[in-house]
């Protein structure tokens, strides 16, 4: 098993305390209740709390939006239109991925992703044990995925999706390794 360490025992420590919080505020809201009020009492302020919360929300929302949009994926999102520096097909299928075992780092690869059966899912996962990225794989389809590999290491690809028997074996080592200069990596140049 992996060890739970960075930003994942953030994430964990997080949602604990966001949990605990929901917990104490539930069981609040159970006792506060316990005595019937008339529905006329209460419901201005009520109108009034809804109201806020919308606004809270709302604007929450918009803000979350504007700030992580320029963080997926996708090129187009990215500003990039330019060509990766190289192009990988994986094609996922029971129980093993088929693409190469060998792969460089700081390089923008454009992974594109099919499945030769059922569903899987394509994730990556850092020499640490952190899901860096994950893509879907499909059947009868092609998904684009782009990524940059951070740092040589022995990464590890998993698939996300339960896909029959074999799923949780359905894994492979990925060695990424510093890449050679630009000259020499054989693919496309951007
Ligand atoms: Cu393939 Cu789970």
């Amino acid at each position: 098993m992996v060890p739970i360490a960075g930003k994942q025992l953030v994430i964990l420590v997080l949602w604990l305390a966001l949990s605990t919080i929901v917990v104490i505020a539930f069981s609040w809201v159970v006792s506060s209740t316990k005595r019937p009020v008339p529905v006329g009492d209460v419901q201005p302020g009520g109108y009034r709390l809804r109201r806020l919360w919308g606004w809270f929300y709302g604007t929450l929302l918009v803000a979350a939006f504007a700030v992580t949009l320029w963080t997926v994926p996708y090129a187009w999102a990215q500003g990039s239109t330019g060509k990766p520096a190289l192009v990988v097909h994986v094609y996922a299928h029971q129980f093993a991925f088929t693409m190469p075992k060998k792969l460089p780092s700081g390089t923008r690869i454009e992974f594109l992703v099919t499945s030769l059966d059922v569903n899987h899912d394509m994730g990556i996962y850092s020499p640490q044990g952190e899901l860096l990225g994950q893509v879907q794989a499909m059947p009868d389809y092609t998904n684009v995925f782009f990524f940059t590999f951070p740092k040589p290491g022995r990464y590890v690809i998993r698939c996300l999706e339960l896909c029959g028997a074999g799923h949780s074996y359905m894994f492979q080592p990925l060695q990424v390794y510093a890449p050679a200069p630009a000259s020499t990596l054989g693919g496309r140049s951007a």
